[in-house]
C-alpha cells in the first residue's frame, strides 16, 4: 500500500489527464474545467479509490482513470454547489470561486464538461478489456457505481434535499438523508469502485461499505461544524455561511455537542466495521482517525 500523500501525488500528477480538447473555439472551457481542478483540494475520494483496489490486490494503474473521474465529479459538484443560485459562495479551495472568474454561465459548463468527461472516461476504459470478460465485468461494476452514486438518486438526490430543506423545521431523519447522499455517496462510491476493478469479495464489499459510508457522513458532518467554528484561512472557503443560507444539517437540529459525540461514534463504527482485516486495514483506520481531527 501507498501513503495517502503518495495516492494524492499520483492524482495531481495525472489530473488533467483524461480532459478533451474542446479547439480553440471553446479553449475556455478547458481552461474553466482546468481552474478548478488545479487550485487544490485534498483528493480524498481519488485516493480512497486507488488504495481499495490496491488493498484487495489489484492494478492501480488501471484504477487511475476512474479515480480521476471521481474527482472530476466532484469538482463540477462543487462549482454547481457555488453557484448564486445554491450557496452562493466566492471563495473555494482558497482562490475565487469558477463562477468569480469565468461567470456563470461558464462554470455551469465547466461543471457539465466534468461530469461529462467522468461519463467519457468510465465508459470508454470498459472497452480496452472488450476482449476479457472477467475484466470488463470488474470494469463495468465501477463504471456503475460511480455514475449510480453521482446520480439522481445519489449525490444529486442529496442536494437537492440541501436546497429544498433551506429555512424550514428539518428532522433527525432528512438530515441523515442529505449527509448520506450529498456527500456519503461520492465517499462511498470510490471506496466499492475500488474493490471492484480489483474483483474483491462480497463480504469485503460489505464491510468496506459500511466503513466508507460512515466516514462520509462524518465527514459532512465535521465540515458542517467548521463552517460554525473553523479557520476560514485554514478551510479555504468562507464560514458561518450555513447559518444565514438556512442550512439543515447535524449542527442546527441536534446541536454542537450532539455533533462531536456522532463524530466520533461514526468514525469509531467505521473502524470496526473492517476490524476483521487487522493491520492490513491500516491505512483506513488511520484515515478515519485523521479525518476525525482534521482542521480543514
Ligand atoms: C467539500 O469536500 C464538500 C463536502 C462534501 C463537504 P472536500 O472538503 O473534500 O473538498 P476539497 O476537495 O478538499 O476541496
Ligand atoms: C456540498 O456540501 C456537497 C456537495 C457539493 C455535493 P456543502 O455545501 O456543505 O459543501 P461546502 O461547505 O460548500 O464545501
Ligand atoms: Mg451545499
Ligand atoms: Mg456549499
Ligand atoms: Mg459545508
Amino acid at each position: 500500500m501507498h501513503s495517502f500523500d503518495e495516492y494524492k501525488k499520483i492524482i495531481n500528477d495525472h489530473l488533467t489527464d483524461m480532459l478533451p480538447d474542446p479547439g480553440s473555439e471553446a479553449s475556455v472551457l478547458r481552461e474553466a474545467m482546468a481552474y478548478s481542478l488545479e487550485v487544490g483540494g485534498k483528493r480524498l475520494r481519488p485516493s480512497l479509490l486507488l488504495a481499495a483496489c490496491e488493498f484487495a490486490g489489484g492494478d492501480i494503474n488501471e484504477a487511475l482513470p476512474y479515480a480521476l473521474a471521481l474527482e472530476y465529479i466532484h469538482t463540477y459538484s462543487l462549482i454547481h454547489d457555488d453557484l448564486p443560485a445554491m450557496d452562493n459562495d466566492d471563495l473555494r479551495r482558497g482562490k475565487p470561486t469558477n463562477h468569480k472568474v469565468y461567470g456563470e454561465a461558464m462554470a455551469i459548463l465547466a461543471g457539465d464538461g466534468l461530469l461529462s468527461t467522468a461519463a467519457e472516461t468510465v465508459t470508454g476504459e470498459p472497452l480496452r478489456h472488450a476482449d476479457d470478460p472477467v475484466r470488463l465485468a470488474a470494469h463495468i461494476k465501477a463504471a456503475h457505481e460511480i455514475m449510480s452514486r453521482a446520480g439522481a438518486a445519489g449525490m444529486i438526490a442529496g442536494q437537492t434535499a440541501d436546497v429544498t430543506a433551506e429555512n424550514k423545521d428539518a428532522d433527525a431523519s432528512l438530515v441523515r438523508y442529505i449527509e448520506e447522499h450529498k456527500t456519503g455517496d461520492l465517499i462511498t462510491a470510490p471506496v466499492r469502485a475500488g474493490l471492484m476493478l480489483a474483483c474483491a469479495p462480497e463480504d469485503m464489499i460489505d464491510a468496506f461499505t459500511v466503513y466508507a459510508m460512515d466516514t462520509g457522513i462524518a465527514f459532512q458532518i465535521l465540515d458542517d461544524i467548521l463552517d460554525f467554528e473553523g479557520d476560514a484561512e485554514l478551510i479555504g472557503k468562507d464560514v458561518g455561511k450555513d447559518s444565514d443560507l438556512g442550512k439543515c444539517n447535524y449542527v442546527c437540529v441536534h446541536g454542537m455537542d450532539a455533533a462531536k459525540k456522532e463524530l466520533h461514534r461514526l468514525t469509531m463504527e467505521a473502524k470496526e466495521s473492517i476490524s476483521g482485516y487487522g493491520s492490513a486495514a491500516e491505512f483506513f483506520t488511520q484515515l478515519a482517525d485523521s479525518l476525525e481531527i482534521r482542521k480543514y
